[in-house]
């Protein structure tokens, strides 16, 4: 264990996909033993697009337990929830005066998610509306990093533009206020940083292009096993010896699930002309099915004590506020502000 800090954050939207899980949750499991680790479910993030709040409130306690049943353990890792801390918000506000405009408009998640938005101008409730918490999105990213002086940030690589900002960010507060005060953070992948949707290998899955496209980890098997049979694996184009990318995306998860040599024997197959899609299809819902029932029955279990999970929630956020309460006491003393 060394003394750099890790942080990373998933948004409460929805069920825990196995895209969140090799891209970045994985990682988080096999971290805790090295760094001092933070993660975070991020539930103000998830207030930038529109959402139902009941349906919010209960995706937010599920995805802390989801994340207890991937194998984080509040004895060796700070597993909360963003909202319980309040100096995310306080920072949001002071970095906000530190980030740039500019920057903030060339962010592409925000290009693509106000042009979602806006293209839901004839939908009644929606109205394309489109919040100014959303461009101000990666200034609470680069502000629940920087509140735990995290320098390492386990991430898929959607995320790598916002924490290119975030180190900018970092950057331009120490030239303007204290020199070396935020470490920049730097990313951290594993080897599926970008796992593509099944159903359309030109996209990376997500949970905004639809149900069809995200195999959930905590799915039921028939649901997963539908999801990868009906996967596109070639569209009859790819040439002699080469990977169409359905097909190099199956073989990346069944890398992902630790069957390496399984992989590299359809590889071979599959680059010798000799392409056999069912039995890779049948290798990887076979493999994700057996990830999904073991985290599937340690959930479960973890749910079964709500009480548990609720003082557990309030001690991890008590735990979280120590730390980012050091940190806004002396962002204030920099920044001019008055101590409280
Ligand atoms: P979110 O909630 O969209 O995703 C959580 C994590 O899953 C990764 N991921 C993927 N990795 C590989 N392939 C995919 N198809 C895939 N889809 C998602 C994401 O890269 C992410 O690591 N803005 C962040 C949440 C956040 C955060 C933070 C992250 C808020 N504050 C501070 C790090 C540090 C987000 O929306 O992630």
């Amino acid at each position: 264990m060394d003394n750099k800090t890790v942080f990373s954050g998933i948004q409460p939207t929805g069920e825990l996909h196995v895209g969140n899980y090799f891209g970045a949750v994985k990682n988080w499991v096999r971290l805790q033993d090295l760094h001092r680790c933070f993660f975070c479910v991020v539930d103000m993030h998830s207030m930038t697009m529109p959402y139902d709040v009941a349906v919010f409130q209960k995706n937010t306690e599920e995805m802390f337990v989801s994340l207890l049943a991937c194998g984080l353990d509040p004895k060796r890792c700070t597993v909360f929830i963003q909202s319980m801390v309040p100096q995310h918000a306080e920072l949001n506000w002071i970095l906000s005066c530190v980030a740039s405009y500019g920057d903030l408009t060339r962010q592409i998640q925000f290009k693509e998610k106000s042009e979602q938005l806006a293209a839901t101008v004839d939908d009644p409730t929606s109205g394309g509306f489109i919040s100014a918490g959303l461009f101000n999105y990666p200034v609470l990213q680069a502000a629940d990093i920087l509140l735990y002086h995290g320098a390492y940030v386990p991430v898929g690589r959607d995320q790598e533009q916002h924490l290119e900002l975030s180190r900018v960010i970092a950057r331009r507060f120490n030239k303007q206020f204290g020199r070396d005060y935020f470490p920049e953070p730097k990313v951290l992948s594993t080897e599926l940083p970008k796992l593509l949707s099944l159903a359309d290998p030109g996209k990376k899955m997500s949970k905004s292009l639809g149900e069809k496209h995200v195999v959930p980890l905590f799915g039921e098997e028939r649901v997963i096993r539908a999801r990868v049979r009906s996967a596109i694996t070639d569209s009859g184009e790819t040439p002699e010896g080469e990977l169409s990318p359905g097909v190099h995306n199956l073989l990346g998860l069944l890398r992902a699930c630790d069957l390496g040599d399984t992989a590299a024997t359809f590889e071979n197959q599959f680059r010798s002309g000799d392409r056999k899609y069912a039995p890779l299809k049948d290798a990887v819902a076979d493999a994700l099915v057996a990830l999904s029932s073991g985290v599937r029955a340690r959930r479960a279990e973890i749910a079964a004590d709500r009480d548990a999970i609720h003082k557990l929630m309030h001690e991890t956020a008590d735990q979280a506020r120590t730390v980012a309460a050091q940190t806004i006491t002396d962002v204030r003393r920099l920044v001019g502000l008055p101590q409280r």
